[in-house]
């Protein structure tokens, strides 16, 4: 059995620097992340604007209780608190911490880091590294993970957490070389797994973000908490999906139908193309609806809205969103500079999560914390979003929250011992489950399973939903899951057979996509991301609560937990 003091799954940002805060407070610590893919290909790579602190380079005028406002009022006063004051009063702080790790931020002539506006900010706060912020952050932490001597198993594609008598013991884990299967036994758990945007059918996350963390927990017995909070990202590239960022809004780019209006005129007077994203998503499928949108001819894909650069100029698109330009270029065949690139929503962040409280501590229920199990990233739920993220905010949170959650693990394995394990139990019901999946002679591929819950998901639970809609796609998503126990292999194979992976991620897939269709169907208002048209107004009275899902094969329990307030009282959301 493989062992050690902390075990980290997921090598993005916060896994990264999780792993990094222990190893500076505890050298000795023995501490390994776990990865189904290289820690530098991780789904924060792919992050693009930046990240929020009130640095004030730019913006002298800013605050900490600003940036905790505009992201409390983002949640639409669904985020705890409590949580939201930590992640901006330290935010300064984490981003001066990665400047002097290296990370290689733009900068303003003086030399300072320069920042940008961001959506539903209410000064120029994010910080940048061109487009391409996330690819700038993680190089540096993985670096770091190196220079601390972090043992990294990468390509491992964890299949179980090992939870017994309320305490998480370890994991049980999967090598894709060459399909052996390891017990590993540490003091602490970590979950930095990542969000599951390939629950849906159109996303900006990478092929890997399926969920698996989330689902592992929910197998477990433990609660996912607002997970019917899922983020639309207002441009998406059409029709491929990939994000377009923010940043070209923040950098003055505009939205503009097929009548050529700036119709966000329309939705957010004040903020325009920089209102939040659930704001702009739905102004986006509302001109489409309103036959506003633009048709491509040649594609069936669909009606879509122009985000217009060229009044930018080349000099400002290629110095300030260079990758976003690459992007249409590469993909779409359009010039940024010259042609207005084509966008509609596009899947890209869940709020909701593994709970844990503001020490990264998962939480079993609606009071009450689970031993040795620390979370922290998309794939946790400490609600700094609530219902509904800002842009900038979420490298922010994988860095704040996972150097405290990094501080709060390396004091916490000082008085703890390995714990027991059964391995040998453990290890020939992992060799049973991937025996049967390449037994199994089924009828389906898992692609067309996929592809089905893909599209039963985006229909049924996309940005617009209500009861009877989400009712039927509930029926639809089990007549799927039935279908989903008949599915067979072609590689019968152990050296790197990706259909295994692709079998077991279908599973977190099928589990996570039933607890947010069963906590969205019962939120009955409409908040932030969440939009009811059959409740189309938000309820403080009955629903300003967290959705707390126990999942179980027989069906999805709910149970709620209290919304922390502590600086600014719930009020009328306009921007
Ligand atoms: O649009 C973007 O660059 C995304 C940023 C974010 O999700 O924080």
């Amino acid at each position: 059995m493989i062992e050690h003091d902390v075990v980290i799954v997921g090598g993005g940002l916060a896994g990264s620097r999780a792993a990094v805060e222990i190893a500076r407070i505890d050298p000795n610590l023995r501490i390994a992340v776990v990865a189904k893919t290289h820690p530098i290909r991780s789904h924060s790579v792919a992050a693009q604007g930046g990240i929020a602190a009130t640095l004030k380079n730019v913006d002298s005028a800013d605050n900490w209780e600003a940036h905790a406002f505009d992201t409390v009022k983002g949640s639409d006063y669904l985020a705890d608190q409590d949580a939201v004051e930590i992640l901006t009063r330290e935010a300064p702080d984490v981003v001066i911490d990665l400047e002097h790790m290296g990370v290689l931020f733009s900068r303003l002539s003086d030399g300072r880091i320069a920042q940008r506006a961001f959506g539903g900010h209410s000064h120029n706060r994010t910080c940048y590294a061109a487009d391409k912020t996330g690819h700038a952050i993680l190089h540096e932490l993985v670096n770091n993970l190196r220079r601390y001597g972090v043992t990294i198993y990468d390509e491992w594609y964890v299949m179980r957490l090992i939870l017994e008598e309320g305490q998480a013991k370890g994991l049980v884990m999967h090598r894709l070389r060459d399909g052996q299967v390891q017990v590993v036994r540490a003091k602490a758990v970590m979950f930095a797994t990542g969000g599951y945007g390939r629950v849906y059918n159109t996303t900006s996350n990478d092929y890997a973000s399926t969920g698996d963390g989330l689902a592992m927990t929910a197998i477990a017995g433990l609660p996912l908490e607002d997970m019917e909070f899922v983020q639309f990202h207002p441009t998406g590239l059409y029709p491929v999906g990939v994000l377009i960022s923010e940043a070209v809004r923040g950098e003055g780019a505009y939205l503009v139908n097929s009548e050529g209006d700036r119709f966000m005129s329309a939705y957010a007077p004040s903020r325009m193309e920089l209102a939040p994203r659930d704001i702009t998503s739905r102004a986006i499928t509302r001109e489409i609806r309103a036959g506003r949108g633009i048709h491509d001819n040649g594609s069936a894909g669909g009606a879509f809205v122009y985000l217009d650069l060229r009044h930018m100029g080349k000099e400002k698109i290629m110095s300030r969103v260079p990758f976003c330009w690459e992007e249409a270029h590469r993909l779409v065949g359009i010039d940024a500079v010259h042609q207005p690139i084509p966008v509609r929503p596009t899947v890209h962040y869940s709020m909701g999560g593994i709970p844990v409280n503001t020490d990264g501590q998962v939480r079993s229920g609606v009071d009450g914390l689970v031993e040795s199990f620390f979370a922290a990233g998309e794939t946790a739920c400490v609600s700094v979003h609530g219902a509904n993220r800002l842009g900038s905010n979420s490298l922010l949170e994988c860095v704040v929250y996972g150097r405290r959650t990094g501080r709060t693990i390396a004091q916490y394995v000082q008085t703890r011992k390995l714990p027991e394990i059964d391995e040998a139990a453990y290890l020939t019901q992992a060799h049973q489950t991937l025996q049967s999946l390449l037994d199994q002679s089924g009828t389906y591929r898992i692609n067309e399973i996929r592809q089905a819950f893909q599209d039963c998901m985006t229909d049924y639970c996309g940005v617009f939903r209500n009861e009877s809609l989400m009712q039927e796609g509930l029926e639809k998503l089990h007549q799927i899951q039935q279908q989903a126990q008949q599915i067979y292999l072609d590689d019968k194979g152990k050296v790197w057979n990706s259909e295994v992976v692709e079998a077991l991620e279908l599973r977190s897939l099928l589990i996570v996509g039933e607890v947010i269709l069963t906590s969205a169907l019962h939120r009955q208002e409409s908040r932030g991301a969440h939009c009811r048209e059959d409740y189309p107004d938000r309820d403080d009275t009955t629903a300003l609560r967290h959705t707390m899902a126990y999942y179980s094969p027989a069906g999805i329990d709910l149970r709620y937990r209290p919304v922390t307030i502590t600086l600014f009282q719930p009020q009328e959301r306009k921007y």
